[in-house]
């Protein structure tokens, strides 16, 4: 699917800006080192703008400039590094900017409009936006006032449409299962229920093939509400045996009990959305409960989101660097650019925005941890294998 807009005037870039807004995830550097090179190899100035799109906003609290000329020295070793050399804002949206009030509170203020009158002040051509939905939103409307922009598909939830993946995920996946890994011995040895809470606001995705790689018997997610009592009856039944006394429990930052909701840290504030956590502290307390079993709850949280891009993130986001570029070039306008293999395909950010990519209940990750005899919490114990076939064995 080609779901473009071209540009009428694609020959006259000379300088474009990229940034990167929201959460950080592996990979980010590996998007900046390819587009610097890219646009380079176009003879383009390319900058940086920094945390964001503070740079630009509250140039004051940059004495070096919120513009950071990006060249191929500078980002000559970067690639492989995670976190992001922009720096990276989840407060920074033009159009609902939070300022701060006399009483303590905040408000929004929308600078969008001057935020576009700074790109042309600059004589900022275009700009690359890598991000999750958030910043791919600000995107799409920045986009709308007139400003060339290509997006870059980014989160570690992977729950952006339209592409097959989004970089970082794997790297948050990887490391999670090591975590998984590592507490199955400590799980083993004391007999315990480990419940391991990871990222992922509104999908699934970490929890589901991190559990599945780590064997977890329970995995919970947004997805599909819980029934905390088929949990616990899942767990009993399969410590009841010799061969396995203890479980892994993998949940997701917004997994929900049935009937009820996610667990907040923080709720939403101006300019802010609301923030998740805690959700694997309660699972565990419920489980102690109802199993009568020793429990620990695990949060990996920002622990997934930092270290080193895996050599996938990192490819990827070598690959979106220079699609984005390449895009510019073809003369692209208001797209992402999206893995759809063997190509590399340019979706209007309108489309690439309009929903999430959940965990559906035929997924074949689903299908594949009930085969398993994973429980999600939704299916009575012991008939998760043949769930799926609708029969129960003896
Ligand atoms: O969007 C990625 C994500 O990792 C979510 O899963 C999580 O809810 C959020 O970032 C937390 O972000 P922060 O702590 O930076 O506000």
């Amino acid at each position: 699917m080609n779901l473009n807009r071209k540009s009428e005037t694609m020959n006259d870039i000379k300088r474009i800006a990229i940034n990167t807004g929201g959460g950080d995830a592996p990979g980010l550097n590996a998007v900046i080192h390819a587009a610097v090179h890219a646009a380079r190899n176009h003879g383009w100035e390319i900058f940086g703008i920094r945390d964001g799109f503070d740079g630009l906003l509250r140039p004051e609290n940059y004495p070096d400039g919120g513009l950071m000329k990006l060249t191929r020295p500078l980002v000559r070793n970067i690639a492989h590094l995670g976190g992001t050399i922009l720096g990276t804002s989840n407060y920074g949206n033009p159009f609902r900017l939070r300022v701060p009030q006399p009483d303590g509170s905040f408000r929004e203020i929308d600078r969008s409009d001057e935020l576009v009158r700074s790109f042309r002040e600059h004589r900022l051509d275009a700009l690359i936006s890598i991000g999750g939905d958030g910043s791919l939103t600000i995107a799409r409307d920045l986009n709308k006032k007139g400003l060339r922009v290509i997006g870059v598909p980014k989160t570690i939830d992977n729950d952006l449409e339209s592409t097959m993946t989004t970089f970082g995920f794997d790297s948050a996946v990887s490391f999670a299962t090591e975590c998984i890994d590592r507490l199955h011995f400590t799980a083993e040895s004391h007999r315990r229920v480990m419940v391991v809470e990871v990222m992922g606001r509104y999908a699934g995705w970490i929890a589901l093939h991190a559990g599945i790689a780590g064997r977890a018997d329970a995995i919970l997610i947004p997805e599909i509400p819980y029934d905390i009592a088929k949990v616990a009856a899942h767990i009993k039944h399969k410590t009841a045996g010799r061969d396995r006394q203890y479980s892994i429990v993998v949940v997701a930052e917004g997994a929900k009990p049935l009937g009820g909701g996610v667990k907040l840290k923080e709720a939403a504030s101006a300019g802010h959305v609301e923030r998740l956590g805690g959700v694997g502290e309660i699972v565990a307390d419920r489980l102690r409960e109802l199993t009568g079993k020793e429990t620990r709850a695990v949060v990996l949280g920002h622990l997934l989101r930092g270290g080193q891009p895996t050599s996938l993130d990192r490819s990827l986001g070598l690959v979106f660097g220079a699609a984005a570029v390449r895009a510019l070039v073809e003369g692209h306008d208001g797209v992402m650019v999206a893995l759809n293999p063997p190509r590399i395909d340019y979706v209007s950010l309108k489309v690439a925005t309009a929903k999430l990519k959940l965990v559906a209940a035929d997924d074949y990750g689903v299908m594949t941890a009930r085969t398993l005899d994973i429980s999600f919490g939704d299916a009575p114990v012991s008939s998760i294998s043949t769930y799926v076939m609708g029969r129960r064995e003896t």
